[in-house]
């Protein structure tokens, strides 16, 4: 159960812990501590002396029994002025921690008066970090957390609370929409496959309104899928396509919608050019692009988007096996261009240009983001900071920019060229799966090659999450595991740009 959000004018009679954000002034608003209490918040911010106000840092201190709170914890905000929505939701997020190690169950927020309308963005910040995935846990350590006191229930204390609850709902939606997509990268793979997978989308958005169809691996023959067919043609679990619609602008059911391509590759051993073993379990999160299409179709759907949607996921596990694709085979995809397999480890390509053929021969789409964890070698070139994003387009890069700014998710704009789609021809077939260079501008050249399936005059723009689809360990609002990177940004994008 996600955390439970109000708003107040006045602070609760009664609560676990009072969070009192600061900035680097550090004179956070105590006016609802007696004043005793209040001098002794004031003494401990005063002896802490590496406690600054600075982002990322929090003091606790626990108060005198005749106070609503049992405890105080003040928060840094950093820098006042240029407190906004994102800093304030990594203070939201930060605040998790010192919260869950108090064994807080409620808590009453207090932020400065001039930060009354990003008030919402602190609570969600607090929502999102505090997802915790426990599907798995055994029996006794499942009755154990149950009974282990933890945040459930914050009260945001602001001065217009219609206001606030109203922007918190909003969020909310796109919340729920990232917790979603992080249930489905962290479900382990033996649970999460091509068809459990399709029919989990169907069970979670058909009763949204969303509009489901799974397509079969015998579906997917006779709509000439050789591409994403071949991807899981080693694995026992059969690949699936899933289109999902939302129509949400009214009056113009018609009108050309814009589309969301996920790679959803449930797991990813390589196939015969099968991958080291140490971290191949991470390759559970190869449907991370997946995820966030799904995660964002759930968001669109929770708030009633005013736009029409197509979103359509690739989903194949990658095996080696007697029957599986080999390197030298040529494939032909769903466009009639053959694909020389030279790396049967370079498998999400083939995926996404299967499922781009269908959206575009189907939907005429006016827009195209794909989403897909495709290559780590934009991990060498950003780490795990920034996603790398392509765009044929600069008008839909200025808006993917400015949405990713709003909600953090953060963007770094890779080039498209002439070069990196030559550099994916083959002699003997049209295409080739990996590029003539080998690992060398690795994500540029797997843009090139999915180029090859954009019609002319799409808009298009690909967007490489392997290096923020998963987080080795916690960061501010984004737990360790799936992180549901880019729901947020692009339902952000959807409703600027698109309603
Ligand atoms: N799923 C991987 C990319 C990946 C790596 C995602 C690490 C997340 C973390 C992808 O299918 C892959 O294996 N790519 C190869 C491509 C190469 C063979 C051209 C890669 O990046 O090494
Ligand atoms: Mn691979
Ligand atoms: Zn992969």
């Amino acid at each position: 159960m996600p955390l439970t959000v109000s708003f107040a004018a006045k602070f609760p009679a009664k609560c676990d812990c009072a969070i009192f954000a600061a900035g680097r002034d550090l004179k956070p608003d105590l006016s609802a501590l007696s004043k005793g209490a209040a001098d002794l918040v004031r003494g401990a911010i005063k002896s802490a002396k590496n406690f600054k106000g600075e982002s990322g840092q929090a003091l606790s201190v626990p108060l005198p029994k005749n106070n609503f709170a049992a405890r105080a914890i003040v928060i840094g905000l950093g820098d006042l002025k240029k407190a906004d929505a994102v800093s304030l939701e990594k203070a939201g997020g930060r605040t998790f921690p010192p919260l869950n190690a108090a064994g807080a169950e409620s808590a009453a927020i207090f932020l400065p008066k001039k930060l009354d309308g990003v008030a919402a963005h602190f609570a969600l910040g607090l929502r999102l970090r505090s997802y915790t995935y426990h599907a798995y846990k055994g029996k006794d350590a499942k009755a154990k957390l149950a009974k282990k006191p933890k945040p459930k229930k914050v009260t945001v204390i602001a001065g217009k609370t219609a206001a606030a609850s109203k922007h918190y709902k909003r969020l909310a939606a796109g919340a729920g929409g990232v917790e979603f997509a992080r249930d489905l990268v962290n479900m382990p793979p033996n649970d999460l496959y091509p068809d459990s997978y399709a029919k989990t989308i169907a069970k979670e958005l058909k009763p949204l309104g969303v509009q489901v169809e799974i397509l079969d691996d015998k579906k997917m023959k006779t709509l000439g899928m050789g591409a994403a067919l071949a991807v899981g043609q080693g694995s026992a679990r059969k690949p699936r396509m899933v289109v999902m619609k939302w129509n949400g602008a009214k009056g113009k059911a018609k009108s050309a919608p814009i589309a969301f391509v996920g790679k959803g590759v449930t797991f990813d051993t390589g196939g015969i050019s099968i991958k080291p073993s140490a971290g191949m379990e991470d390759m559970k999160m190869d449907m991370g692009g997946s995820a966030a299409v799904v995660g964002l179709m759930k968001a669109l759907a929770t708030r009633k988007s005013r736009a029409n949607v197509v979103a359509i996921v690739g989903l194949a596990e990658n095996m080696p096996s007697h029957n599986a694709y080999r390197p030298g085979d040529v494939i032909t995809s769903m466009a009639g261009k053959t694909i020389e397999v030279l790396n049967t480890d370079a498998e999400g390509r083939l995926v996404l240009a299967d499922a781009l053929t269908y959206v575009q021969k189907k939907h005429k789409p006016k827009m195209i983001i794909d989403l897909a964890t495709l290559t780590g070698a934009i991990m060498v070139g950003l780490g795990f900071e920034y996603c790398g994003v392509f765009a044929n387009d600069d008008k839909l890069w200025g808006a993917m920019e400015k949405a990713s700014e709003k909600t953090g998710e953060k963007i770094w704009r890779m080039p498209l060229d002439e070069a990196y789609r030559k550099e994916m021809e083959s002699n003997i077939a049209d295409l080739k799966n990996l590029g003539s260079l080998g690992r060398w501008g690795g994500a540029c050249s797997a843009a090139g090659f999915l180029e090859h399936f954009i019609d002319e005059k799409v808009t298009w723009s690909h967007w490489d999450i392997a290096g923020t689809a998963w987080n080795k360990s916690d960061k501010p609002v984004t737990p360790k595991g799936g992180t549901g990177f880019a729901v947020r940004a692009l339902d952000q994008l959807v409703e600027d740009s698109y309603e």
